[in-house]
């Protein structure tokens, strides 16, 4: 077996271990006689899976009864239609912060809805970063506000979540479960599982109780938060691999605890910052208070240098650091399973790389 390392911002690298765990059962679960893609979801079988991820989910992310820990499809995305459907409602107000591309197009989502308040607007600022907590400005009377917690195109990262009156939402796509966090503070958080959690497709969508209950009752239930939270998020038939992988990769974070994968998640990020810091030939693109841990975003003094270490990265085993298309340069993603291993051998080539071309 031959492993990449593998820096894609997503679909990501997942734990070799619960792909293993995925592969010894696929074609008979546990003795069941049937893969998971094949078995009932309202089955025994199924449903203790189901559980089991929503209840490591839960402990992991220190969430009481009073919040709702949903399944949900059509990826981080949908979320983008979904909140402002459920709680933008006319001739009310909605703030979002708009920091990078993921902030531009949850905004565009709402504005389709209702009315939307930008109350920060650094996107197109280089260095990339999030805005200063006192240049937010917010509505009185907001519905809710919206915050992306680390943008994974220009990998910038928000390092303090923003006091706010209205019930606060966060984007965490590319950042869940990488740090302990209060995540009590949210109202709402969600995140497109294939960063760090499974595959892609599904959503993780963690909601207040007493919140989902003020959503708009005209939808379609598909579209209503409550009427997910009332079936458990069994309301049609779930994404049942997807979210038994889930249930796999959290047992594993669940075994390591938080305050070690964020540890981890810390050393992996200086390695790379580091160097980047001791070079004059490469330039990160990050501001360095809101440099994010999970997508390292640069720059070499030519896009010929660029593609010639994308190319040369790639045919020593690394794979995926092209930066994204409307962003260009490199970006080096990685997650809680990235390996260690492989940032330490990133590093090595980036300093080899700089010693023939710098
Ligand atoms: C921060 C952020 N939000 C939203 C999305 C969209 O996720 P999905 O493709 O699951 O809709 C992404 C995808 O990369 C993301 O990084």
């Amino acid at each position: 077996m031959a492993r990449i390392y593998n820096f894609c911002a997503g679909p990501a690298v997942l734990p070799l271990e619960a792909l293993q765990e995925a592969q010894a059962d696929l074609v008979d679960y546990k003795g069941s006689g049937m893969s998971v893609m094949e078995m009932s979801h309202r089955g025994k079988e199924y449903d203790a899976i189901h559980n089991e991820a929503i209840a490591n989910c839960k402990e992991l992310l220190g969430l009481g009864d009073d919040y709702a820990l949903l399944f949900l499809q059509g990826g981080a995305s949908m979320q983008f239609a979904m909140i402002p459907m459920n709680f933008l409602g006319k001739s009310q107000s909605a703030d979002y912060i708009n920091a990078g591309s993921w902030g531009a197009k949850a905004i565009k989502e709402a504005g389709l809805i209702g009315n939307v308040n930008v109350a920060a607007d650094c996107q197109k600022d280089i260095p990339t970063r999030m805005p200063e907590l006192s240049e937010c400005n917010w509505t009185d009377g907001a519905v809710y506000a919206h915050i992306t917690t680390n943008e994974t195109i220009s990998g910038a990262q928000m390092k303090e979540i923003p006091k706010v009156e209205a019930p606060l939402i966060a984007d965490m796509s590319s950042d869940i479960l990488s740090c302990p966090r209060d995540y009590t503070q949210f109202a709402m958080f969600y995140a497109g599982a294939q960063k760090n959690l499974g595959p892609s497709g599904l959503a993780l969508v963690a909601i207040k109780k007493e919140f989902a209950a003020r959503g708009n009752v005209g939808l379609p239930s598909m579209l209503r938060y409550q009427s997910h939270m009332e079936e458990n998020s069994l309301l049609n038939t779930p994404p049942c691999f997807g979210i038994y992988m889930l249930c796999l990769t959290t047992r594993l974070l669940k075994q390591k605890g938080l305050e070690k994968v964020y540890a981890e998640n810390r050393e992996k990020a200086a390695l790379v910052y580091n160097t980047l810091d001791a070079s004059q030939f490469y330039r990160g693109t990050a501001k360095r208070d809101y440099r994010s841990d999970m997508n390292i975003t640069f720059r070499l003094p030519s896009v010929e240098l660029e593609t010639l270490f994308i190319k040369q990265a790639s045919e020593a085993g690394m794979k995926q650091l092209k930066g994204h298309r409307s962003f260009g340069g490199i970006r080096a993603s990685i997650y809680n399973a990235f390996p260690i291993a492989g940032v330490q051998c990133l590093v090595d080539f980036m300093r080899d790389f700089e010693q023939r071309n710098g």
